[in-house]
């Protein structure tokens, strides 16, 4: 006996082929959302009494079935059959194992089209709260490692040339402030997933008249869906996970080729935690940063999947079909690898040392060049003649193979008489990162109203 939802009919006496078996059934992928679907009977049941198609007694034997396949399900004590095609196959099958015939109205006017896409919207729902969570814990770390360290100076790159002096923690908070723009698209996203689809059937509605508002407050969703074609081929939330995970990792990626730099031995800036490094099998003296090359590692396989449902969505015809099925696994990878990378992630930064005097070791004097040059500005010149007269300054120092703040006073008044003794004045790092005052830039009232920022938008996450 078939335990297919479909397969009584003489068309099908043959049995399924195996190898088409093998590639049709999803138990093993889509059993995660075993739970969901129990919460969409459940509910769904409910709906079905209010409209007397179960009376109450049946209503009640199918919440305790419900309640008992729920346990199986989480005591791993669920026989799963060879021929069980998918999950939402496997509880209609327990249900009428346990109650009989009664069991069997449970499916009345919906379609595991609208079941998978309840589903898969209840599931996602939860992955996104479960991802911010993790963000608040991840910004947390984040801001605090930069309110430690506010004072620790080190330079600022374009080009991976050294640029200006900057905080640690200026640089540090950058990656916060695009993490944080990646949060406002998952809250973005939630509302879009929170609409209900059930009550679609398999694609023109539901014909035992379903109060679908409350079918939406039992399951928690805020709205549902107008259009019950839309509603059973809408995947375009599952792309947009993807896309937005993908900016996530690839944020995670900068930074984590930014702290690869930083660690090796020629920049020295920080030192990783022993625990989210590894040893060579050869070479005794190794401390490889594999965690951070694993998060940079994994993007490709994010990226991946934003191809991989775009692609799958590009002239799908109207509604429901099985290339559709795929998108589980593509949304379940994407979660897998998101949550793990920035878990990752916030354990390497939580653990890591800043090296203050290697930062600060690091800076140099010819990277006030800009300074000299708003120096001049300061005292009347237009910009692009004082960027004229900061570069010969540096030539004329390299030529003398002095450092810039060597350079006598006769050869800068050379260059300009707007040149005065203060210009040694200007050749502090200190000084340098605190003239960026105005919002967003590197001086310590500036950094800190930036973690203050922060610290609001996590508090409200
Ligand atoms: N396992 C299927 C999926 O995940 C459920 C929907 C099946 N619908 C159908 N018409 N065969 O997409």
């Amino acid at each position: 006996k078939t335990s297919k939802l479909w397969g009584c009919g003489g068309r099908f006496s043959r049995g399924m082929n195996v190898d088409l078996t093998q590639l049709n059934n999803s138990l093993h992928i889509d059993k995660r959302l075993a739970q969901q679907d129990i919460s969409g009977s459940l509910a769904y049941s409910k709906i079905l009494c209010q409209t007397g198609i179960l009376e109450q007694a049946e209503f009640e034997m199918i919440q305790s079935a419900f309640q008992i396949i729920s346990r199986e399900w989480d005591g791993g004590m669920i026989e799963l059959r060879d021929d069980d095609e998918d999950v939402h196959s496997v509880n209609e099958r327990r249900l009428t194992e346990i109650i009989g015939e009664i069991g069997k109205k449970i499916h009345t006017g919906r379609s595991r089209n609208d079941q998978v896409a309840l589903d898969m919207k209840m599931w996602m729902k939860k992955a996104i709260l479960d991802i911010l969570d993790i963000f608040r814990n991840f910004l947390g770390v984040l801001v605090m490692k930069a309110d430690e360290n506010i004072d620790i100076l080190m330079p600022g790159y374009t080009h991976l040339q050294r640029a200006q002096p900057i905080r640690f923690s200026h640089w540090l908070l950058s990656y916060g402030f695009f993490l944080q723009n990646d949060c406002d698209r998952l809250k973005q996203l939630f509302e879009r997933v929170d609409v209900l689809p059930l009550g679609s059937g398999a694609i023109s509605g539901n014909p035992f008249n379903i109060n679908r508002t409350e079918l939406a407050s039992l399951l928690d969703f805020k709205n549902v869906t107008m259009n019950s074609m839309n509603a059973v081929s809408d995947r375009d939330y599952i792309c947009e996970f993807n896309f937005i995970s993908t900016m996530i990792s690839l944020h995670l990626s900068r930074l984590a080729e930014d702290l690869i730099i930083y660690s090796t031995k020629e920049f020295n800036f920080i030192k990783l935690s022993g625990d989210f490094c590894t040893g060579s099998s050869l070479m005794p003296q190794k401390f490889n940063p594999d965690s951070l090359e694993l998060i940079r590692g994994s993007c490709g396989g994010i990226f991946g999947q934003l191809t991989n449902m775009i692609v799958t969505l590009k002239a799908l015809p109207s509604t429901y079909n099985k290339d559709l099925q795929n998108d589980k696994q593509s949304m379940f990878y994407v979660y897998d690898s998101i949550t793990l990378s920035l878990k990752v992630m916030c354990g390497v930064i939580e653990s890591m040392d800043i090296l203050e005097i290697n930062c600060r070791n690091a800076l140099s004097f010819d990277m006030l060049a800009t300074d000299i040059a708003y120096y001049l500005v300061r005292k009347g010149m237009s910009f692009r003649e004082a960027h004229h007269c900061s570069s010969k300054a540096i030539d004329c120092a390299e030529r003398n193979r002095l450092g810039i703040n060597e350079l006598p006073m006769s050869d800068y008044k050379a260059i300009s008489e707007k040149f005065n003794d203060d210009i040694f004045d200007i050749f502090s790092f200190e000084k340098s990162v605190e003239q960026y005052q105005a919002i967003g830039g590197t001086s310590r009232n500036s950094v800190l109203s930036q973690i203050a920022c922060l610290k609001k938008y996590i508090d409200n996450l």
